[in-house]
This record gives C-alpha cells, structure tokens and sequence, in this order.
C-alpha cells in the first residue's frame, strides 16, 4: 500500500488499509427494504392523516422529516424497547410528485367514491398517513408529539384516531377481527409490490376507512344473524361455509378468486371509541401489494355480488372516511435525503 515517501517519518501502518469506495458500496442501502409493515400486532395504535399545506416549503420540509424517519423511530423506541414502537408512512397521490420526485407507483391513485344502492363509501382528503403501533400508548402518543412538531405547519391535520385491541383482537361488533390474514412467506407475497413494478418495488398500497358502528341496531340481531353477517361464529371464530347463492358474509365477499388464485391483504383494524359520546368504531387499514384486490373488495362490499346484495356489515357500520396511501420502502424514503 502506498504511504508518503515525501516523509520518511510518518509511521507505515501495520494494518491493510480498507477499500472506502467498497466499503462505502456495502454500506449503501439495500434496495428496496420494506418498511414495517409486517409487524407483530400491538396492542394500541395512532392513526394519523394530514395533509400537506401550501406554505413555502413544506414539500421540502416533509422530505426532511421522512428521510430521517428510521432514526425518528429509534429516537423513541429506544426509551422503551419492549414497548415495540412501529411506524409505516404512507403517501398520497395527490403529493407523490413533491414528495418523492420519481415514478408514481402504477395504481396509485386518489381513493374513488364507491356508491351502491344502499351504502356508500366515500373518500376524504389526506396527503400522508402515518399508522403509529406500539404496546404502550404513551409510546405512541411520544412518536406522534415528535413527528407533528417538526412537520410543523407544513401539515394540516385531518384526521387522528387512537386504537386499542380489545379482547381475543375482536372488535366492537364482538367478532375476532384478522384472522384470515395472511402469515409467514404469504405476507410478503400479499403486502409487498415485486418485480411487477419498479417503481413501487418493495413498498405496499394502504386504503383506510375509519367506520363507526351502530351497536344498539347490531346488539338487538341474534348472535345466529351477526355470525350470518361476518361468516364465523362469534365465539369460537370458527368459519362458516359460504352461501352457495344469495347473500353472501362479509368473509366471502372479501375472499377474492382470480384465475384458480386467491388473492389477500393484510389487515391491522383497531377498535376506537367512547362509550360517553355513543361513538363504537373499527379503523380499517388495508396494505396490499395490488390495489386492485382492496378496490374489488371495496366493490363486493358496497355493489354487492350479485349487485344489489351488499355486505350487510354495512348496515351497521358506516364509512366516515376513506383514503389511498402508497408505503414506499424504507430505502426509498431514506434516498430522500441524497
Ligand atoms: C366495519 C369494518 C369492518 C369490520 C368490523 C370487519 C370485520 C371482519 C371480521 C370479524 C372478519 C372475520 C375474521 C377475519 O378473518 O378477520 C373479517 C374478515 C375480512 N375482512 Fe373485514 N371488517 C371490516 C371492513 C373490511 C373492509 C373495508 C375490507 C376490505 C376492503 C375487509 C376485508 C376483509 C377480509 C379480506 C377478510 C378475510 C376474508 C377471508 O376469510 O379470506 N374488511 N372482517
């Protein structure tokens, strides 16, 4: 190795100095790292939805933040690290092209109205969602604090919801809720865009809809009515066979079949409510790795299969919002900051 002949002083090292330019190669981000999306149930969650304003600036400043957004995670999951901090951030499309300055995701696309002959799911505003888990929640509310104060007035609040699990993960219908999500190598393969799509490669669509329950009207149907609504008995969770014509549950309307494939999504619905104000809700939160599963789903539900049998969930349960988010993967937002 080359040392200063100009100095015969200087000492040669006795150590092989390293290649820096492979080094700073194997220390560049793997591409296309997900976010955490995959992450074990916890027992409370913050979902926050913002939208970006039009002060001077706030394009950049919402970049800043996100490039450094696994070292804002760490700042407060380090304080805790049983309390399992989580954070996924997802992009609207509205902003794609501000924020991330490359190729939209190919569906990416603002949530569209879906209106039945009963029941409609309408869609809201919303630039970014941040879906903040942990099993504290002071962890939660800590990251929130944080994450708001330095987007400073470069965001506008829409919507915030603080869930928690509730009983065997039921929710406030009484039903155990996500247990036909999918686990181990069929996460990814349901979550995670692929090859399909570079630009969205690694990353995952979410739609949220936050839903308030008319428990009153639910808790007078029989128990053999509700379980005919979701299709598992309440219980024991146990699946119900589909209906063979008619009406069918809200577990076969959202079962989609294409081509001999069944095609899921993973769920993360969160209780939230108070029992003084008579508000009962679920969070829906959908990551997909193809946006057309969650829309088809959204369809059946609200159109019904055959049209005009809608999901009878809905008859109790309304939609007050309904959004589209892109999760980019920890790579991309961390690109942000080159
Ligand atoms: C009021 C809001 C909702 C409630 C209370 C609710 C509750 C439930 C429950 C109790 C189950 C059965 C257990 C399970 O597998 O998780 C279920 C299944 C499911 N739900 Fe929902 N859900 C809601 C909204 C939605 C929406 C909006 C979608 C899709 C856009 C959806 C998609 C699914 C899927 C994919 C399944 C699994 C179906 C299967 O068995 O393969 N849910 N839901």
């Amino acid at each position: 190795m080359s040392n200063s002949s100009s100095n015969q002083n200087v000492p040669v090292p006795d150590f092989v100095p390293v290649d820096v330019a492979a080094q700073a190669k194997t220390q560049a981000p793997i591409p296309g790292i997900p976010q955490d999306i995959d992450s074990t149930l916890t027992s409370n969650a913050i979902f926050l939805v913002v939208s970006m304003t039009e002060v001077l600036g706030a394009a950049d400043t919402i970049r800043d933040v996100l490039s450094d957004f696994s070292g804002l995670i760490k700042t407060v999951h380090f304080r805790n690290l049983d309390g399992a901090l989580y954070c996924t951030v997802g992009i609207g499309a509205r902003v794609w092209d501000d924020i991330m300055q490359c190729e939209k995701p190919r569906e990416l696309a603002p949530f569209q109205q879906i209106a039945g002959q009963t029941h409609i799911a309408i869609s809201t505003p919303g630039d970014l969602l941040f879906h903040i888990r942990a099993n504290r929640p002071d962890l939660c509310f800590e990251f929130e604090k944080i994450l708001l104060d330095k987007l400073g007035d470069a965001v506008k609040v829409e919507d915030e919801v603080s869930g928690f699990r509730y009983f065997d993960e039921r929710d406030l219908l009484g039903f155990v809720d996500g247990t036909a999500n999918p686990i181990g190598p069929h996460l990814p393969q349901a979550t995670l865009v692929g090859d399909e799509d570079p630009a969205g490669k690694g990353g995952a669509y979410i739609v949220v809809q936050k839903y308030e329950h008319n428990l009153k009207r639910w808790g007078h149907q029989s128990v053999e009515k509700q379980e005919e609504v979701i299709g598992r008995t309440k219980v024991d969770n146990i699946e119900l066979p589909d209906a063979a014509h008619g009406q069918k549950s809200h577990k076969t309307l959202n079962t989609i079949n294409e081509a001999g494939e069944e095609f899921d999504i993973l769920r993360d619905n969160m209780p939230f409510g108070s029992a003084a104000d008579e508000v009962f809700g679920t969070y829906f939160i959908g990551y997909a790795r193809y946006y057309w599963v969650i829309q088809k789903m959204l369809e059946r539900m609200y159109i019904g299969d055959p049209p005009g049998l809608h999901d009878q969930i809905l008859d109790f349960s309304t939609p007050r919002t309904g959004t589209t988010f892109f999760a980019p993967s920890a790579t991309a937002l961390e690109q942000l900051g080159d």
